[in-house]
């Protein structure tokens, strides 16, 4: 799986600077099933028996990889939303998520009604970069009083501080490739042992 999403990368992925990777045509505009397939099954392997109640991401380009997910534990799929103003509401927890990319700060959200402290919550997005999306969505769901069990990303940008930063407050991250970096137009990745 590791090996099929690196030659994807590499074939489908266009480096666009020395931070950004575009990756259209399987995960942030079109969306190929089967392969979103592939990785629900890694990061299920991966979990072994960690016990997922929910599976929860951020809109947008999370939600694929998260919807497939949910499917095979059999568990229900939350999208976090993205406000842009928050007006004053009871029913939801928020966060607000500084974007580095986009220079802009939003408050995600999600409903008070969808999470329990009986929770046990495997976290999915599609890019790890500086970590505030993850962050912002760690710190929603406790407020609910869940447990965070892991947090699976389909790329991590590891020469960006985000993984750190989650293994600092002690969050299992389960990062499918992880980008050492994107010099020269090339991506170079970190080889591991799965
Ligand atoms: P952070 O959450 O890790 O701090 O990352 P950042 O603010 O930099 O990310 C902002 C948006 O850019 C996120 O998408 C994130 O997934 C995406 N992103 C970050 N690095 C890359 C990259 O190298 N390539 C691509 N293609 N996307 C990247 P978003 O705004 O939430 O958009 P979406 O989920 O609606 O697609
Ligand atoms: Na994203
Ligand atoms: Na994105």
């Amino acid at each position: 799986m590791m090996e099929q999403l690196k030659a994807k990368m590499r074939a489908e992925g266009s480096v666009i600077d020395t931070h950004v990777l575009k990756v259209d045509t399987f995960l942030n505009h079109q969306v190929d099933p089967i392969f979103m397939l592939s990785m629900a099954e890694e990061w299920k392997r991966r979990l072994g028996d960690e016990k997922i109640t929910k599976i929860v991401t951020l809109e947008s380009s999370g939600i694929a990889p998260a919807l497939i997910l949910a499917q095979l534990y059999g568990v229900e799929m939350i999208f976090a939303r993205k406000k842009k103003s928050i007006t004053m509401d009871d029913s939801i927890y928020t966060a607000d998520v500084y974007s580095y990319t986009k220079k802009l700060s939003h408050t995600i959200t999600i409903s008070k009604s969808f999470l329990t402290e009986q929770d046990h919550v495997l976290i999915i997005d599609d890019f790890l970069a500086n970590g505030e999306a993850a962050l912002g969505l760690c710190d929603v769901i406790e407020q609910s009083g869940a447990t965070i069990a892991a947090i699976g990303i389909v790329i991590e940008k590891s020469f960006q501080p985000g993984r750190q930063k989650l293994l600092e407050k002690n969050y299992r991250v389960e990062s499918l490739a992880r980008i050492a970096s994107l010099n020269n137009g090339e991506i170079t990745f970190i080889e591991e042992k799965t």
